[in-house]
């Protein structure tokens, strides 16, 4: 029997302290026109003291906990598409576990990168159709600004810190809102997105060379892959979904790069009006990018519900994800 899911909810938690590309040009040598016009990027949130990732997530979980009215009890996995905290573990999805009380769920993290929460879409997806859970969490929550090299300014401009949590749950009116979802890796395209770890061998072997832990970039490379293969990739996610691309509402991408926004809006011909982007308020916040967005849009009326969409997100791996949701009322 076919388990109907239901995308019960969606929110987002960003921090207060902002960036913005003026702000930059007091550590690199940048402008505020270079970094608009290439990447339509304007400001930042940036964690700031002993603020952190998982704060955020918890923040932005109790928030679909509330919306959904689902009791923390009754989750059965939380996870968590998070790449980067100041430790590898406990996983990040076991810190909010604890902290909203969700007793009963089993909790692991995924390392996506900017295709996270697609991924952990399509986990949370098998996961129930399968009917081994009846309600899961996802959390993505990144500390980007953390893993920067602040005097790199092809790389640190780009990104910004956020988080952004959906709940999925049995659907028990039989509509089913994830109509299908496309998960691509290209390890080949590793080295484009790198994000070294700290640590050394033991003293008794010949020693390691170990790099800093600074995200790494090939920002041209990472574009030509992209604007090539993500609408191709799209476009094999909505022929799955039984649906044609003029029957779907909106487009939700990831937002790395407006250019690149743009470039895929055109290739699909997609109406320039319902592609949602803000990247000119976070810049790119990871995994997290595209619930902010998505809530964002409908909490401003520009997605206007029930509707369908696209979401779409790609990065370090390489890795890309496509999902085509129905979205219902009040989900955010
Ligand atoms: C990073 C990116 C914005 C760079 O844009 P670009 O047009 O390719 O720019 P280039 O790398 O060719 O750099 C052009 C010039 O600008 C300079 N430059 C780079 N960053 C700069 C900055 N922040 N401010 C000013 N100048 C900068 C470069 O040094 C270069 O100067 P040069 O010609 O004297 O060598 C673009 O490649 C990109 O967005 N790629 C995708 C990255 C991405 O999406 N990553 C996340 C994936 S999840």
């Amino acid at each position: 029997m076919d388990i109907p899911i239901r995308i019960a909810a969606i929110d987002f938690q960003v921090p207060e302290t902002v960036i913005t590309n003026d702000d930059l040009t007091k550590i690199i040598d940048t402008s505020d026109e270079w970094i608009r016009t290439r990447t339509g990027i304007e400001r930042r949130h940036v964690l700031s003291g002993n603020e952190s990732a998982v704060q955020m997530g918890i923040l932005a979980a109790k928030k679909v906990l509330k919306k959904s009215k689902i009791d923390a009890e009754k989750l059965d996995y939380i996870i968590a598409p998070a790449s980067v905290e100041t430790h590898a573990y406990p996983s990040t999805a076991c810190e909010i576990q604890a902290a909203i009380g969700a007793v009963n769920a089993a909790c692991f993290d995924i390392t996506a990168a900017c295709s996270g929460l697609i991924y952990a879409m399509g986990i949370g997806r098998a996961l129930i159709k399968s009917g081994m859970a009846k309600n899961i969490l996802l959390v993505a929550t990144d500390a980007v600004s953390r893993c920067l090299d602040w005097t790199d300014r092809a790389s640190c401009v780009l990104f910004g810190d956020g988080s952004g949590a959906m709940m999925l749950t049995v659907a028990d009116d039989g509509q089913d809102d994830i109509l299908a979802v496309d998960l691509r890796a290209e390890g080949q395209y590793g080295d484009f997105i790198k994000m070294p770890i700290p640590g050394k061998n033991c003293p008794l072997v010949e020693p390691n060379e170990q790099e800093n832990m600074f995200v790494k970039m090939e920002g041209k490379e990472v574009y030509k892959y992209v604007v090539t293969k993500l609408p191709v990739y799209v476009e094999e996610c909505v022929a799955k979904s039984g649906l044609k691309m003029n029957e779907i509402d909106y487009l939700v991408p990831h937002q790395a790069n407006m250019r690149i926004i743009e470039a895929l809006e055109k290739r699909l011909e997609f109406n320039p009006d319902h592609v949602i982007s803000n990247i000119q308020e976070y810049a790119n916040t990871s995994a997290a990018s595209i619930p902010i967005a998505l809530t964002e849009a409908i909490q401003s009326g520009k997605i206007k519900l029930p509707a369908t969409a696209i979401l779409t997100g790609f990065g370090a791996g390489m890795t890309v994800g496509t999902t085509v949701v129905r979205l219902r009322e009040g989900i955010a």
